[in-house]
């Protein structure tokens, strides 16, 4: 018998060789029946897609866990979701939005939907098709099936958890039962999301549904398994990779009043950190020790008060460093702390909409409590607050140049607001950490809805303003070590030609080379007319027209609020004109392009 040919891995075969070394003749018999009755239970520690079913023929104990994630939130939910429902008796399976079959909806009879907002209330991108289909005309009727939703969102939008809210009042109007209530959790939702499983999961059953029975065999035998062959856990966001800065480098010229800069850090031998180009990285900052002494003038309260976060006594002043989040205000601070502490003006301000977007756009929580005051409590202060929150950050190298090595492209948030000056948590963290002697806790955010095509060979149209040139340096860098790159072309806006040129020198060493092909700038505040990137393209509209007939991929990247917009309304433009079409005929040409996933968004 060859061990060598057998589906193990090459951890395992050593693993599994050491044990039937050790094993006596009577041992290794009882082992063999061991692992014979284990095989034959059906309990399986991975591969949740395939799940033993429990009762066959009952599909009242069948259940669909669907998930629509962008950051990983929603799939580690649905994954948990899964281990639940599995334990509860309930023959579950669980996809991805971004691969479900949207005719297979109809044939559902137990729908858990896990899904979360992303733009501004808009779905993410795996979960796209779905929306738009259930909002269709070839959406099917679905008075079989019986759904519950989760929603997964952050209350400081105003669109809070739009999608699930979409997907639960559309699966309703198609005739769907409504099993429970939708639960619509905010960025702390680990603790509210598995209650509501717990209480959500039995109900999908016919109550007849047991849970699995455990294997029979109990292993007597102790198998050591020494440190040093434990494999190291990988880093996700729970488990942040506390990574060495190499460089941090000042992408701007001389006489900039605004600062971008350019961060090396070291991923080596990091599990969980390897990504791919169109990925961001998670940052975990903390707040300025300046904030942290305002808040504690402001409040009269003690930086050595002790406070409980988390369940975890500390000083004030250490939660307000590292746990809770002071340079935002969100409406749901707000609705705390008038809960807490009632004030009638403040409460009439967030009635009125417009004017309480308008108060909470560039305030921070010195401003709230400055400008509405109370007797605050450091017990209180704490519980109002929100959690701090991990920034993103699109990669800006390619693990193919850089083995070992994440770079990013960071702006640094700086304004005046409400007559003090104010400072982004994170960027100013990342500017002020010192080279070699800080580390920076970081985890992966893979994107998929971002990514080259796969046939290197496919041309790609890069447009992105600011740091939203992040991610097509990794782009380019990674195309040029692939044999055979198609063309590129890369649009990139700015302020100023002069001291705004982001890695100048790097673009103009890759058209030297030929990794990119053609690259067109536009510095909005150079000349007399403001020039922005749409207007390079539409400058150039007959050859993009060409490129996307050719099979071109089209990238948007940065400001979501206006450039996205522009760049998006120009291409239809484009289309219209230069493929000689109607506008409708035109939007759908780049309706097609983005469900054909040539046109992606990657924008913030
Ligand atoms: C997927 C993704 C990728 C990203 N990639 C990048 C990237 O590559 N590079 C990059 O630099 N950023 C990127 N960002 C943005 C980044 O995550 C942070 O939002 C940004 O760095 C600001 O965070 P901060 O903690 O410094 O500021 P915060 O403390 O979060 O403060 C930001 C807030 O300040 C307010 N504000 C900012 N400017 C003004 C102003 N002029 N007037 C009034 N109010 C203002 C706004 O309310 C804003 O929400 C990305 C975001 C996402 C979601
Ligand atoms: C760029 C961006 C935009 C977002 N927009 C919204 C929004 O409009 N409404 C909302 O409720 N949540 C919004 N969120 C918060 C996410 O929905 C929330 O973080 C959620 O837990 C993500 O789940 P996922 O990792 O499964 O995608 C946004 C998050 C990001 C990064």
């Amino acid at each position: 018998m060859n061990i060598n040919t057998s589906p193990l891995s090459d951890d395992q075969i050593e693993l599994f060789t050491r044990l039937t070394n050790s094993l006596s003749k009577e041992q290794l018999a009882w082992v063999s029946g061991y692992l014979a009755g284990f095989s034959a239970s059906g309990v399986s520690s991975e591969s949740p897609e395939i799940q033993e079913p429990v009762a066959e023929t009952n599909i009242q104990n069948t259940l669909t866990i669907l998930y629509g994630s962008r950051t990983g939130n929603g799939e580690g939910l649905a994954k948990k979701a899964l281990k639940m429902a599995t334990e509860q008796g309930l023959n579950a399976t669980i996809k991805s939005m971004a691969d479900y079959k949207v005719r297979d909806l109809q044939s559902e009879k137990n729908l858990l939907v896990i899904v979360s907002t992303h733009g501004e209330g808009v779905p993410p991108f795996a979960a796209r098709e779905l929306h738009e289909f259930i909002y269709s005309k070839r959406a099917p009727k679905l008075e079989n099936t019986t759904f519950a939703v989760l929603a997964l969102g952050d209350s400081s939008y105003f669109q809070f958890c739009k999608t699930g809210k979409d997907f639960d009042e559309q699966l309703e109007k198609l005739g769907a039962k409504r099993l429970v209530p939708r639960i619509a959790c905010d960025v702390d939702f680990e603790e509210a999301a598995e209650n509501w499983l717990k209480a959500t999961l039995p109900a999908f059953g016919d109550g007849k549904a047991t849970a699995k029975a455990k294997p029979q065999f109990r292993l007597d035998i102790p198998v050591k398994v020494s440190v040093a062959e434990k494999k190291p856990e990988a880093h996700t966001k729970k488990n942040p990779f506390m990574a060495p800065v190499y460089e941090k480098i000042s992408l701007h010229g001389k006489g900039s009043k605004r600062q971008t800069l350019h961060i090396e850090l070291s991923t080596e031998n990091a599990p969980g950190l390897d990504y791919e180009p169109g990925d961001a990285a998670g940052v975990y900052p903390l707040n300025s020790a300046e904030l942290v002494g305002d808040v504690l003038a402001v409040t009269g309260l003690n930086a050595g008060d002790f406070v409980i976060f988390n369940g975890v006594e500390k000083k004030l002043e250490t939660a307000l460093h590292r746990n809770v989040e002071l340079s935002k205000i969100t409406t749901d601070v707000v609705g705390r702390y008038l809960e807490t502490y009632p004030n009638k003006k403040l409460k009439k301000l967030s009635e009125d909409t417009d004017k309480f977007k308008e108060y909470l756009d560039g305030r921070d929580i010195v401003d709230l409590l400055q400008d509405y005051p109370s007797e605050i409590t450091a017990e209180n202060l704490i519980k109002i607050l929100r959690p701090l929150q991990p920034r993103y950050y699109s990669i800006a190298s390619s693990p193919k140049a850089y083995p070992g090595e994440l770079h990013l492209t960071v702006g640094v948030v700086n304004y005046e607001n409400a007559g003090r000056e104010k400072y982004g948590t994170c960027s100013t963290y990342l500017s002020e950490v010192e080279v070699e002697d800080e580390k920076v806790p970081i985890f992966i955010e893979r994107n998929p809805g971002f990514r080259l095509p796969e046939n290197d060979e496919t041309p790609i149209i890069m447009v992105g303003a600011g740091t939203g040139i992040a991610p097509y340096r990794a782009f380019v860098q990674h195309r040029e070590l692939a044999e055979k790159p198609g063309k590129s072309w890369l649009f990139f806006g700015n302020r100023n030609f002069e001291t705004e040129f982001l890695y100048q020198t790097e673009w103009q060493g890759f058209l030297k080379s030929g990794a990119l092909t053609k690259m067109d700038v536009a510095f909005s505040r150079d000349g007399d007319k403001k020039v922005y990137v749409q207007d390079r393209l539409l400058e150039n509209a007959k050859e993009v027209y060409q490129w996307l007939e050719e099979g071109s991929n089209f990238y948007i990247c940065g400001d979501m609020k206006n450039m996205a917009r522009h760049v998006q309304d120009t291409l239809v433009k484009i289309v219209e004109k230069e493929g000689v079409m109607t506008k409708e005929n035109a939007q759908e040409y780049v309706a097609n392009l983005e469900k054909e996933r040539r046109l992606q968004l990657d924008v913030y």
